[in-house]
């Protein structure tokens, strides 16, 4: 038995891998795991695999139609798990196009190739298989402040090139299933942090950037609220929807955690000033404000009760334990931290943040 994963050596795709061979419900069940290697992908997550038979990496596309034909007829996974995605909000706003490509297109692509593949399928492996889409709170827009949090039903309001290519492919699954039969399973999951998050997104940056003594650049007044989970929790919650889930539903993924951009950064700024204080004074010091993201969403919130109700889960990490484990990891992993802050990466961060 085995599974495909896409987008397997990014940050919730590599955790994701590494927590499904260790866990006992998965029995180390082999993985394929398909990822085009972008700036966001790094093989140095899933370093620890080395040698382990049960995990095979193939460097590719997921919008190379005979790449992902072949691969399904090779290996004949019981299921996709599919993260494979342009993931941050910035990089849609200044190009637009790479997530039209891989977070539309792509699925396009992993659709079609799954419905042939699931056409081929007989008796029990064809009722098991599944086509599992990881999607996004942000499909649902923004919320005002007494607003109920996002349930299954909620209308979709994306705001972003990024939330719009989100929930462009949140339909197409939608529709395959509908038209198709094909056995699919959505969840929209909140904000994830913990290791191997790259430091383009807000945890990562403020921890380096503060450990390098640079500006902790938060956008517009910081009070934007966003509903954070640690990422393992976000990975054994797909695995029980994978498990268990209703074929054709979705299920809201959250860590009942909402919390103001602000208090997020101080957060990670008095952790550090715990664990590796600066002689130059509190981080906090580094706090600078910024020009806002144009169309900022003001706040996410997540009502996990539905994948509670029907499956039982419920995040195992509290912000508090999650918070704490991720900044030591940084701390512990400079290394990782040094490779990733490549020439792009520093390309990135002067388009981002120079004008602002
Ligand atoms: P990421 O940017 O860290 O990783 C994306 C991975 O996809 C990278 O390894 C990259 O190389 C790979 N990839 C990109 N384009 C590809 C292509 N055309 N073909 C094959 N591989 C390709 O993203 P992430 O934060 O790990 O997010 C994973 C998924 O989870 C995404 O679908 C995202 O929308 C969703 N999600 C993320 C969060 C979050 O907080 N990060 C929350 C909810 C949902
Ligand atoms: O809600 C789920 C989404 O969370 C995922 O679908 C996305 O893939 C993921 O990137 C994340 O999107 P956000 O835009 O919420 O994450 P980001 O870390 O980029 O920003 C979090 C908040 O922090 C947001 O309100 C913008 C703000 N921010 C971000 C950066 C990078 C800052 O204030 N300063 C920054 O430098």
């Amino acid at each position: 038995m085995t599974i495909l994963v896409t987008g397997g050596a990014g940050f919730i795709g590599s955790n994701f891998v590494l927590d499904w061979l260790k866990d006992d419900a998965t029995q180390g069940e082999s993985v394929v795991n398909l990822d085009a290697l972008t700036y966001a992908g790094n093989l140095r997550n899933l370093a620890s695999l080395k040698g382990d038979a049960r995990h095979r990496f193939v460097q590719g596309d997921i919008c190379d139609c005979s790449l992902v034909d072949r691969l399904l007829a090779e290996h004949q996974p019981r299921a996709i798990v599919h993260f494979a995605a342009e993931s941050h909000v910035d990089r849609s706003i200044h190009g637009p196009g790479a997530f039209i490509r891989t977070n539309v297109e792509g699925t396009f692509t992993l659709l079609e190739a799954a419905r042939a593949y699931w056409g081929t399928l007989q008796g029990a492996a064809k009722e098991a298989f599944r086509f599992h889409h990881v999607s996004t709170d942000e499909v649902y827009g923004s919320l005002q402040p007494s607003d109920p949090a996002f349930t299954e039903t909620h209308p979709y309001e994306p705001n972003s090139p990024y939330s719009a290519s989100k929930a462009a492919s949140d339909h197409l699954v939608r529709a395959w299933h509908h038209t198709y039969g094909l056995p699919v399973l959505t969840t929209n999951c909140s904000n994830n942090y913990g290791p191997y998050h790259f430091p383009e997104k807000l945890i990562p940056l403020m921890i380096v950037n503060a450990l390098a003594g640079k500006p902790l650049p938060v956008y517009g007044d910081g009070q934007q609220i966003r509903d954070w989970l640690y990422v393992s929790d976000h990975c054994s919650g797909i695995r029980a929807v994978l498990a268990r889930g209703r074929v054709g539903e979705t299920y809201n993924i959250g860590g009942w955690n909402e919390k103001p951009n602000l208090d997020i950064v101080h957060t990670v700024c008095a952790l550090l000033d715990e664990l590796q204080p600066s002689a130059q004074g509190p981080y906090a010091r580094l706090i600078t404000y910024v020009k806002d993201r144009p169309g900022h969403d003001r706040r996410y919130a997540i009502d996990a009760r539905k994948i509670e109700r029907e499956l039982g889960w419920r995040p195992a990490e509290t912000f508090e334990t999650g918070i704490r484990k991720t900044v030591q990891w940084y701390l512990t992993h400079q290394d990782w931290v040094a490779e990733v802050q490549s020439g792009s990466y520093r390309d990135w961060v002067a388009a981002n943040y120079a004008h602002r």
